[in-house]
C-alpha cells in the first residue's frame, strides 16, 4: 500500500478526468490520498472531494504566494472549514523567499496565524518552505511549533534540503515528505538526505500536478506516480519497495490518523 500525502487532485486541471486519474493511483497501490488546499476556494474542493470517497482526506491552508490574501474573514473560514471531519491537515502554509508571490512580511503573518490555527483545532501542520529555512524553524520555535509537532504533528512537505536539514527538522519533531523532484538524476544532496533520512520520519507525496518524477517530466503528475518515489527511496536505501511503501504509510497514517479514525 502507498499513500500519497500531498497531492491536488482537487484542483481544475483535473476536472476533464479526475475519476481516471483516482482509478490509477489505485490501480497502482494507491490506498489513500491527502488533498491539500492553497486558498480557501482550492481548501474547500479538496473537502468535498474528500467527501466523496472514503480513502480520501483534506488539509486545508493558504499557500504562502497566497499569504497576502489572509485577513480575519479567511481566517475564521479556514478555521470553521479546519472542524470538518475528513480534515486531518492544516495546509500548505509557510514561507517560500524564491517567488515572493506575497511579502515576506505577509508571508510570516499568514504563517504564524496557520500555526495559532493549527494548535486551535489540534491538525498537524502542512509545511511549504524554500529558501527560508532559518526564518521557518525561527517562527516554529516562536509559535510553540516544537510542542505542536511533538503532541499533534508537522510535516515538511515537498523537502528539498540536504541531509544537514533533514536532520535539523526531524530534530524540531518534524516528518519529511520527498517529492518527485528526488528522482532526478542531478538531485545527489536529495537523495542523500532521503538515503539518510530516520525511516520513521519518511513520508512520499506527488504533489500532483507538478514536479513529474523522473520518466514523466514535463508532464501532468498524478498520484500513481507516487509509486517512482517510493521506487526510488527503495533503490537508494537498498531495501524493497514494499517496505518503503509499508513504512511510509504507516508513518502517514499515525501523522494524519487516517486510521482507524
Ligand atoms: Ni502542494
Amino acid at each position: 500500500m502507498l499513500i500519497d500525502t500531498h497531492t491536488h487532485i482537487a484542483d481544475p486541471e483535473f476536472d476533464a478526468d479526475r475519476e481516471a486519474v483516482i482509478e490509477r493511483a489505485r490501480a497502482a497501490g494507491v490506498r489513500k490520498m491527502i488533498l491539500i488546499g492553497t486558498d480557501l476556494p482550492s481548501s474547500r474542493r479538496a473537502v468535498s472531494l474528500a467527501e466523496q470517497h472514503p480513502f480520501l482526506w483534506a488539509a486545508v491552508g493558504l499557500h504562502p504566494h497566497e499569504a497576502k490574501a489572509m485577513d480575519e474573514t479567511l481566517s475564521q473560514a479556514l478555521e470553521e472549514l479546519a472542524g470538518h471531519p475528513k480534515v486531518v491537515g492544516l495546509g500548505e502554509t509557510g514561507l517560500d523567499y524564491h517567488y515572493n508571490h506575497s511579502s515576506p512580511e505577509d508571508q510570516r503573518r499568514a504563517f504564524i496565524e496557520q500555526i495559532r490555527l493549527a494548535k486551535r483545532k489540534r491538525l498537524p501542520l502542512v509545511i511549504h518552505t524554500r529558501e527560508a529555512w532559518e526564518e521557518t524553524f525561527r517562527i516554529l520555535e516562536q509559535e510553540g511549533g516544537r510542542s505542536h509537532a511533538a503532541d499533534v504533528g508537522a510535516v515538511f512537505h515537498c523537502f528539498t534540503g540536504d541531509s544537514a536539514i533533514a536532520a535539523q527538522a526531524v530534530r524540531f519533531g518534524c516528518y519529511l515528505s520527498f517529492s518527485g523532484i528526488m528522482t532526478f538524476p542531478k538531485a545527489l544532496a536529495l537523495q542523500q538526505a532521503a538515503a539518510s533520512v530516520d525511516l520513521s520520519r519518511l513520508l512520499i507525496e506527488t504533489d500532483a500536478p507538478y514536479l513529474a518524477p523522473q520518466g514523466y517530466r514535463g508532464k501532468r503528475n498524478e498520484p500513481a506516480y507516487v509509486r517512482v518515489v517510493a521506487e526510488k527511496i527503495a533503490a537508494l536505501r537498498n531495501c524493497p519497495l514494499e517496505k518503503i511503501a509499508e513504512v511510509t504509510s504507516g508513518n502517514a497514517e499515525r501523522l494524519f490518523q487516517l486510521s482507524p479514525r
